[in-house]
């Protein structure tokens, strides 16, 4: 389940990432006015609330970084004492790994439990051993006995030291050897079971970023924060329909870019913090860009190119989840320009954030709303309720300047 193309795109994406990309910055076209910017209030509530971080019984909120634009790390400690990692945050896949930049430190707390692991995701893969080990997600928030992989081959996990899966703990089947049916409890299955939080839940607070390394993001695990969120959350039920249900799947029951229905009829996708873009099934991804005068696929870089005389008349692209209209306006749906090269793409050029899935819808798995749905709005991932929110936020709609 977890080898379906295109999750952890982000990662595919970040290997096109050179560190030169940092120096070559034009003008931006694209200007945000959303409050995220650094020294707003709502940087300022993320932080506030960072401090608030209890130790026991309640929840943990802890930093997130935008790194190249194109996938969220936070920072996790393993051993005793920790080392820390840069892991990509992944709702796409529910092993946690380290080792693919930053070597495993083992330390007193590492412990093999006799099993390899190997996982192939979308783009990459890792193969090692897996060990038990002390994983520490953010001050005085301790996890012990976590099974965790030590990366000793893998592909394309260029800048990043592994992975923090926090995915339903079935994608996790299959990928030891030799108990090749054994779940692995995840670190929040863990972070439960051992009282570090009262109920199996993850807050998610995205935001587009400003810098090649933003830490503008927020994880509080074991609860939502309600100072990165405005208004009510709108919660739908994890979708009964395969694949999407293996992981955190949701229905979208409608979809409209201005007055041209998208999906026409309840389908079912998947929220992946892993993935970078919005794709969309083949059919509906068609009526979107149909509906934007001269768009069309690039072939070198997979993207959206939007022919810039076709900005102006740009619309909202409007997903209705749980009886709520979640909204994407024009900013959006664009990557601002000055990205262009940590996307892939060439200087000069307007491309979007939405792309095709590779497939027709009918498949169980017709979308996945990536980081991008997700710089718009709260998310939150609710295991014992069986259940996806989300929340408006005060950067859910930006200005375009262009
Ligand atoms: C890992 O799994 C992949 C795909 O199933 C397989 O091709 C590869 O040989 C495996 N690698 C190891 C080290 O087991
Ligand atoms: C660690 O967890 C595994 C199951 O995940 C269990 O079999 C083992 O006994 C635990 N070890 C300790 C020291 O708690
Ligand atoms: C990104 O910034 C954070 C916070 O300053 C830092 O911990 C992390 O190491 C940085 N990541 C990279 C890949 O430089
Ligand atoms: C899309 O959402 C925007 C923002 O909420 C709203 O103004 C607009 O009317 C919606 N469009 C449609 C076709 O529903
Ligand atoms: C979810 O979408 C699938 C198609 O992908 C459909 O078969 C199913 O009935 C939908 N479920 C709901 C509750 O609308």
């Amino acid at each position: 389940m977890r080898s379906f193309a295109l999750l952890l795109s982000a990662v595919v994406l970040a290997t096109s990432t050179s560190a030169s990309s940092l120096f070559t910055i034009p003008i931006t076209k694209l200007s945000r006015s959303g409050s995220y910017l650094k020294g707003s209030p709502a940087a300022d509530r993320a932080r506030a609330s960072l401090l608030k971080s209890r130790t026991s019984g309640g929840s943990t909120t802890v930093p997130a970084s935008n790194l190249a634009y194109v996938q969220y790390t936070t920072s996790v400690g393993v051993g005793s004492p920790a080392t820390y990692y840069n892991l990509v945050v992944d709702t796409g896949s529910s092993n946690t790994f380290v080792g693919t930049g930053i070597p495993y430190v083992k330390t007193s707390t590492s412990e093999p439990t006799g099993e390899t692991v190997n996982v192939t995701y979308g783009t990459g893969y890792f193969s090692g051993i897996e060990y038990y080990d002390q994983v520490t997600l953010g001050p005085s928030f301790v996890i012990t006995n976590q099974s965790i992989g030590d990366a000793l081959s893998y592909a394309d996990f260029e800048g990043v030291d592994g992975i923090v899966g926090v995915g339903p703990t079935i994608l996790t089947q299959g990928t030891l050897t030799p108990d090749t049916d054994e779940l692995i409890p995840t670190v929040m299955d863990n972070a439960l079971k051992q009282g570090l939080i009262d109920e199996e839940i993850l807050g998610v607070s995205f935001v587009p970023a400003t810098s090649y390394n933003d830490t503008n993001g927020a994880l509080t695990y074991g609860g939502t924060d309600d100072s990165l969120y405005t208004g009510a959350i709108t919660y739908t039920p994890v979708t009964t329909t395969y694949p999407a249900a293996y992981y955190w799947g949701i229905n979208i029951t409608h979809s409209d870019y201005g007055e041209t229905t998208v999906i026409p009829v309840s389908t079912a996708g998947i929220v992946d913090t892993g993935t970078t873009q919005v794709l969309l099934a083949d059919n509906y991804f068609a009526e979107y860009m149909g509906a934007i005068p001269g768009a069309f696929l690039d072939d070198n870089t997979g993207l959206l190119e939007i022919p810039p005389s076709s900005v102006a008349d740009m619309q909202p692209l409007n997903f209705t989840i749980g009886g709520t209209v979640f909204s994407m306006d024009v900013a959006a749906q664009l990557i601002p320009e000055d990205q262009n090269t940590a996307w892939g793409g060439e200087a000069g050029k307007q491309y979007g954030v939405v792309a095709n899935l590779g497939s027709n819808s009918g498949e169980g798995l017709d979308f996945i709303m990536g980081q991008k749905f997700m710089e718009n709005y709260y998310a939150v991932f609710d295991t014992l309720n069986s259940r996806v929110g989300f929340a408006y936020t005060d950067h859910t709609f930006t200005t375009y300047s262009g």
